[in-house]
């Protein structure tokens, strides 16, 4: 690449829509990448100051108190993007969790067999300073500010890293059955399960408290209007979690959601996914209901690797 290119690409910036970094590593196939910190652009940090800015209030408010413990034990700092590493600095003596660089989209297995081993796939891209409302996709602060303080509660992590090991679970379930048709259909019921489960309470969750409810889920810590709506709207269905309503529950994920669940403590969290894991051994998450999400190739393809099932 002529220096030029490289200058260019260098002060482009590391923004969602628009980051030559990302789009360079996608094309060699590189997944699990390194921040090069230096590239973000004084827009990018405006960006992160404005999010974070905005958000404190509605936190103190809304979020569930280990958030707002998490966030002081980060020492994120509100002026500008953080680096991984700082970061990794506070977390990984506390629960051994790790931000991880990824340049996009990681495969189902993947990102669970991450959790399993204490890392958390971490998008390093941020949104435009003049967009600053909800996209579909993850950035640096949904990662950052809205998963990563949760990683900071032990019980909270390990709940995490139980989920990673329903995911192996899932890929020796699946090994038993020969028709390829049949275990393809069984794991995509499967995954959609988990990703029923994983965006009802990891993305999602509202936690009792003495307090009323509070937020626990990243989808709405990371989201300056739906964080309120969450707990504020008279529209808002809210109810005590039940594992066998999240499985079978689709979702939509471009609008605010309107059915929302809580738990008791983190304890509790970790306890349903210990049961999710029992009731994958027994056979009970192989025909949920259809619907959202759509489980793809991609997704079905990274568990039958992972139990070296691919070409049988
Ligand atoms: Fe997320």
């Amino acid at each position: 690449m002529a220096l030029r290119d490289e200058i260019d690409k260098f002060k482009a910036g590391l923004t969602t829509s628009y980051a030559p970094f990302i789009d360079e590593a996608q094309s060699k196939g590189e997944l699990y990448i390194f921040q090069p910190y230096d590239m973000y652009s004084e827009e990018n940090h405006e960006a992160w100051r404005k999010l974070f800015d905005r958000m404190r209030p509605r936190w103190r408010r809304y979020a569930n108190e280990w958030f707002m413990k998490g966030i002081e034990a980060l020492s994120l700092d509100p002026e500008r993007v953080p680096r991984l590493e700082d970061v990794n600095g506070f977390l990984a003596p506390l629960t051994g969790f790790r931000a991880k660089a990824v340049s996009g989209y990681v495969p189902a297995f993947m990102f669970f067999d991450c959790l399993r081993n204490r890392e958390f796939p971490t998008t390093i891209t941020i949104r435009r300073s003049d967009k600053l409302d909800y996209l579909p996709e993850p950035d640096i602060f949904h990662d950052i500010s809205g998963h990563v303080p949760m990683h900071t509660h032990r019980a909270f992590a390990d709940a995490l890293v139980r989920f990673g090991d329903c995911a192996h679970t899932a890929a020796e379930h699946v090994s038993e059955i020969a028709d390829a048709h049949v275990r393809a259909k069984t794991l995509s019921s499967i995954i959609q399960a988990m990703a029923r489960f994983f965006w009802f309470t990891v993305e999602f969750g509202l936690m009792q408290s003495s307090d009323g409810l509070k937020v626990y889920g990243s989808g709405l810590l990371s989201s300056f209007g739906e964080i309120q709506h969450a707990i504020e709207s008279p529209e808002v269905q809210r109810y005590p979690v039940q594992l066998e309503w999240l499985i079978n529950q689709s979702f939509a994920i471009d609008r605010y959601q309107p059915l929302l669940f809580y738990v008791e403590s983190f304890e509790h969290l970790f306890d349903l996914v210990d049961e999710l894991d029992t009731w994958m051994r027994q056979g009970k998450l192989n025909n949920v209901a259809p619907g959202e999400p759509q489980i793809s190739e991609q997704d079905i393809q990274s568990f039958l690797t992972a139990g070296n099932l691919a070409n049988k």
